[in-house]
Order: C-alpha cells, then sequence, then structure tokens
C-alpha cells in the first residue's frame, strides 16, 4: 500500500526536565538531546517502520539539520525524492521540554516548513493521486493543505487530516477529510469542548460532522481514543504502557491509523492498531526515535490484545 505525507521535517532540540517550567520561570534540565522530528517526518518514518511504501513530500533549507533529518527518513525507508531543500532558509526546528511523566511543551519555527506553498502542491499533486492514503497535518501553511485537499480525487486517496497544530479549518473542504484526528487540546480549540466522556464527545463533534468530516478520532492519551461517525462514540481502550516521553506518539497514531485503513481495513481493527503503536511509541524518548516497527507492534499485541471498544450512543441532543 501507498502513502503520502504531505508536511513538516523538523529537527527536535529536547530538554529532559523534572518538570515543566511555568512562564519565566528557569528549570534545570537532567539531558539535551537532538533527534529528527517535525510531523510529517514522523507520520512517514512511522508509516514505512509499520511496512507502508512512503513517499514524503514538503520542505527543508539547504542546512545540516535538513539533511540530518532526512538522512533518517531515508534510512526508514521514506522516499524522499520530492523533498525540496531551500537556500538559505532554515529547517524547520522545535524546542521541546519533557518533564519526568513524559509530558511535553513545544516552541515550533517553522523555517522551511512555511515554504510549502500552492506552486509545491501543484507540482507534487499528480504523484500524490496516486496514493491509496494521504496523511497531512498543520504545521505548513494552511492554504497549502487546502489546495491539496481541493484537489484529490474521491475515495482515494483516503485523507487523514491530523490538525496539529490546532488552527481554524473554515478553509478546509472538511468534506473531503476521511479522518480527523485531533488530540484532547486540539478537539478542545476545534469545538470550544473538553473530550471528557463519549457521549459529550459525540454531541461536541456534530458540528464538525456536519461540516462533511466522515470520521472524527479523537485521541486521549492514556485513555485511549473516540471514534465518532454518525450520532454517538466509541471509545477504543490503549493498553497500560510505562510512559517515557508523549512526544511523537498523535504522529505514530495517525500513521497507523492510515497504514491500516490503506490496507483495507475497517475503523475498529485500525483504532485499535493504532492505539497499540501509539503506546508503544510513549515508551521510548524522542519522536522519530520511538517509533515502532511493525514487528514489535506484532509482539506488543501477542503479549497484550486490544481493549475491547464501548460504544455510546447520543441520546439526548
Ligand atoms: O508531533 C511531534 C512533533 O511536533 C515533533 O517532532 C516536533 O517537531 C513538533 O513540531
Amino acid at each position: 500500500m501507498r502513502i503520502a505525507v504531505l508536511g513538516s521535517i523538523n529537527i527536535d532540540l529536547v530538554a529532559e526536565v523534572e518538570r515543566l517550567p511555568r512562564p519565566g520561570e528557569t528549570v534545570v534540565g537532567q539531558g539535551l538531546a537532538r533527534y529528527p522530528g517535525g510531523k510529517g517526518a514522523n507520520q512517514a518514518i512511522a508509516a514505512a517502520r509499520l511496512g507502508a511504501e512512503v513517499a514524503l513530500y514538503g520542505r527543508v533549507g539547504d542546512d545540516a539539520f535538513g539533511e540530518e533529518v532526512l538522512a533518517a527518513a531515508r534510512e526508514a525507508g521514506v522516499d524522499i525524492r520530492a523533498v525540496e531543500r531551500l537556500p538559505q532558509t532554515p529547517t524547520g526546528a522545535a524546542l521541546i521540554v519533557v518533564g519526568s511523566r513524559g509530558e511535553n511543551m513545544i516552541a515550533y519555527v517553522p523555517g522551511a516548513n512555511g515554504r510549502v506553498d500552492g506552486e509545491y502542491v501543484r507540482r507534487v499533486l499528480p504523484a500524490i493521486r496516486e496514493a491509496d492514503a494521504l496523511l497531512v497535518q498543520l504545521e505548513i501553511p494552511l492554504a497549502a493543505v487546502a489546495a491539496l485537499v481541493r484537489e484529490l480525487p474521491a475515495p482515494t486517496p483516503i485523507v487523514v487530516l491530523n490538525p496539529a497544530p490546532a488552527q481554524d479549518l473554515a478553509a478546509i473542504p472538511l468534506d473531503r477529510v476521511d479522518y480527523l484526528t485531533p488530540n484532547r487540546e486540539e478537539f478542545v480549540a476545534l469545538t470550544g469542548w473538553p473530550p471528557e466522556g463519549a457521549e459529550e464527545v459525540a454531541r461536541a463533534a456534530q458540528s464538525l460532522l456536519a461540516r462533511g468530516v466522515r470520521h472524527l478520532v479523537v485521541t486521549v492519551g492514556s485513555d485511549g481514543a473516540y471514534l465518532v461517525e454518525g450520532e454517538g462514540a466509541t471509545r477504543f481502550p490503549a493498553p497500560p504502557v510505562p510512559v517515557v516521553d508523549t512526544t511523537g506518539a498523535g504522529d505514530a497514531f495517525s500513521a497507523a491509523l492510515a497504514v491500516k485503513l490503506a490496507a483495507g481495513s475497517g475503523p475498529y481493527e485500525a483504532l485499535g492498531f493504532a492505539n497499540a503503536v501509539a503506546s508503544l511509541a510513549v515508551t521510548k524518548k524522542g519522536a522519530a526515535p520511538s517509533l515502532p516497527t511493525l514487528a514489535e507492534v506484532q509482539a506488543f499485541l501477542a503479549r497484550q490484545a486490544p481493549g475491547r471498544p464501548s460504544h455510546h450512543p447520543l441520546t439526548t441532543p
């Protein structure tokens, strides 16, 4: 199965701390690390490690950081030939602080990712149209995402839009989005409601479904994920794991979902698999380095079958 990923390609500079600092406060870190990252690159690497044929689309600077991230993607088996290197432009970067419970905060500087535009999208569109699934996120300009989604034939590629970081989606033709995958904070930003309980999620999600999104998948960390299609939500519990670093867990989840859907699985099977992949990703440090291989996921699932999904109909309007 072929997966196309359009998105950000970053270098991540990660400080490990006991607890995240408050505004204006300095905390002393225990370590500093540099990892390949960016939601686009992470999702491409995740899908490739899960056995998909993956092509990555985006832009980096003509610098050492860009080369470092692309080398990691290449090593994972991702086709990076369509990624453009822009002269005199820095590669995107993320400054990440990770606390002792695996929680994080991120400051993201787009650099070359901010230069992904309609002209680039037009150039790569013919190849992306041939994919079985497209993964796209919002660390590149919204106008480029909208330009791409607008031009895609239906029903393939299956479109998985990971709305991270959260933005107003008014410009995106949501009726061409098959799966929208916000996390807890992004769901609040999109609907105004916290995802507390299946029925509340279903009710809050109706505004997005009314705009044409076919399936809404809300990831809620160690609580797993909700799937909302039509009226009612289904909760998929996540397997319990020791949490080391949650950075990249959302990327692992969206990529795993796309891989399974592209292979012909239905949403129930795909969500169970995606929960397992994301759970494994939080047990290791870093974004791209924590993404599991298919063999690791299969071994994990053999030890720990996915929990049973529970459906909750929307009973009151
Ligand atoms: O989703 C995680 C990614 O988001 C990190 O790799 C970092 O680059 C950030 O932008």
